[in-house]
């Protein structure tokens, strides 16, 4: 045995303070005394440490800045493997379920937990046609808006004030009420998206096509011009429609562990959704294939010397980042970058379009994917470092792609939040290791 096994050792013994693992449980020793944790068991992925205790037990807490190693809930809704980069929903490959499914069977199979029958999927589609009216007072609320209102400012106010147009969807709390208001959030969600997005183009708004499929209408909402025929491109359709696909869900990341912290208090679902997409809209989460595209463009104005710029990124005094790269639990390649990477290839030629951001893109990802200093952190790209240059293609403005983000996450927000109230988990309220001033009487201020 080494001589640094044999110091632990003896360092531990010393302290008695140590854990020992075995296979369905951990052994804490402190203080003195013994203590066991059940360990949890996965159907995929990590086990945890059942900790519900050891507060009342050892008077310890634990301590996990961004929860990078804590598990708040039990879930069986999406799997991802961030060592191998995979992800499935509901157990679905997210390759297989990109090419072979369409964005409403998704919502369905994540709400529900299967992938619907032909009556189910039609029962659903006409629920969420039947319901997709949006009151005619929201516009007012929309009118009020500056044109130069960021989207997703304007998309989380609508959202919430959702609420006042659909009381009955406020305090549910049968599955049957839960799945109702999902049907309205859904149903509701693509016309404030497609609304926002007029807005800020100063185009009158228009209540859809119940004709159509939920991503057409969507589609024909936004870019309709008032005096033009519109015609419905199945290329831009179906780049759409798996890119929602791709955004619609991916465990508790931090916009949805914020759908299901507000939701743990039960506040409505309406409520809940209008919180996720303000999470949704940081620059490190959502907002980064915002940020991904006009870091692309800064790079194209400096005259595109991408070395320069992974120099930057690598450097501790430089707060400058490689937007659309890392990520808290992928170690490996975000398969959705893949995917959309490819999509992103196809479309750009189905269009007919040269996109030299497309082309800074490509050459940073291989500079940075054979610098240690990326490979050393497992640093790859992520979904939002390729998926503004489809929007771009398709027409979509910056500042509308982390919108474009959320009506894809929406299927996967409200699942979330539907299993956190079923599941009957308790409200969120962590706790936190202080190390603020010490008990201290109060001075008046003659005396200060
Ligand atoms: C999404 O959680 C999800 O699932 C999110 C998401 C979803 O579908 O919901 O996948 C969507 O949000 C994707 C991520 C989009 N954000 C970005 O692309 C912004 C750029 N990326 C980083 O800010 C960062 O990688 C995060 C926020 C994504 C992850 O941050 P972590 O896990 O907290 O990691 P960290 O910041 O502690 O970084 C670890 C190290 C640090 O260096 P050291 O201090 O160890 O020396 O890696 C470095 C970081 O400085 N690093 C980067 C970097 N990302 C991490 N250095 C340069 N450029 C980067 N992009």
């Amino acid at each position: 045995m080494s001589e640094l096994s044999l110091f632990a050792l003896f360092y531990v013994y010393l302290n008695q303070n140590y854990i020992i693992m075995s296979d369905n449980k951990v052994i804490l020793n402190y203080d003195g005394n013994s203590y066991e944790y059940p360990i949890v068991d996965s159907t995929l992925g990590d086990r945890g440490i059942d900790i519900s205790k050891l507060r009342d037990q050892t008077g310890l807490i634990t301590l996990d800045l961004g929860y990078k190693n804590t598990g708040a809930t039990l879930s069986d809704i999406t799997y991802l493997d961030g060592d191998k980069g995979e992800l499935y929903y509901r157990g679905y490959p997210i390759e297989q379920i990109a090419e072979k499914s369409n964005f409403t069977e998704v919502m369905y199979l994540l709400l529900h937990g299967e992938l619907p029958t032909e009556n189910q999927f039609t029962s659903f589609d006409n629920n969420i046609k039947k319901y997709n009216f949006v009151a005619d007072e929201m516009k007012k609320i929309l009118d009020v808006f500056p044109r130069s209102a960021h989207p997703m400012g304007v998309l989380s106010s609508l959202t919430s004030a959702l609420t006042a147009f659909n009381p009955k969807a406020v305090n549910v709390n049968s599955k049957e009420e839960m799945d109702h208001a999902a049907e309205l959030m859904l149903a509701k969600f693509s016309h404030l998206c497609a609304w926002t997005y007029r807005k800020t183009q100063g185009l009158p708004i228009n209540h859809g096509d119940n004709s159509l499929s939920y991503v057409e209408n969507f589609y024909r909402m936004a870019f309709r011009l008032p005096n033009e025929e519109f015609v419905m491109d199945p290329v831009v359709v179906n780049a759409l429609d798996k890119l929602l696909i791709l955004h619609a869900d991916h465990e508790q990341n931090c916009s949805t562990s914020t759908v299901r912290m507000v939701g743990s208090a039960h506040t409505g679902l309406f409520a809940s959704i209008s919180a996720g997409v303000s999470a949704l809209w940081g620059p490190l989460h959502g907002g980064a294939n915002q940020a991904v595209i006009e870091m692309l463009e800064m790079i194209e104005a400096d005259g595109g010397d991408v070395n320069k710029w992974v120099e930057k990124a690598k450097n501790k005094e430089d707060n400058f980042r490689l937007m659309g790269f890392g990520h808290r639990v992928y170690k490996n390649f975000d398969p959705r970058a893949k995917i959309i990477k490819k999509a992103a290839d196809d479309i750009l030629n189905a269009l007919g379009i040269q996109d030299k951001a497309l082309d800074i893109a490509m050459q940073l990802e291989k500079v940075a994917l054979e610098d240690d200093y990326f490979v050393s952190k497992k640093l790859y790209p992520n979904v939002d470092f390729y998926s503004g240059i489809i929007y771009r293609a398709l027409g979509i403005p910056t500042e509308m792609f982390t919108v474009m983000f959320a009506l894809g996450r929406l299927p996967g927000w409200i699942s979330q939040w539907k299993e956190m109230r079923l599941h009957g988990d308790p409200i969120g309220r962590p706790r936190q290791v202080y190390q603020g001033a010490g008990v201290r009487d109060y001075v008046a201020m003659t005396n200060r």
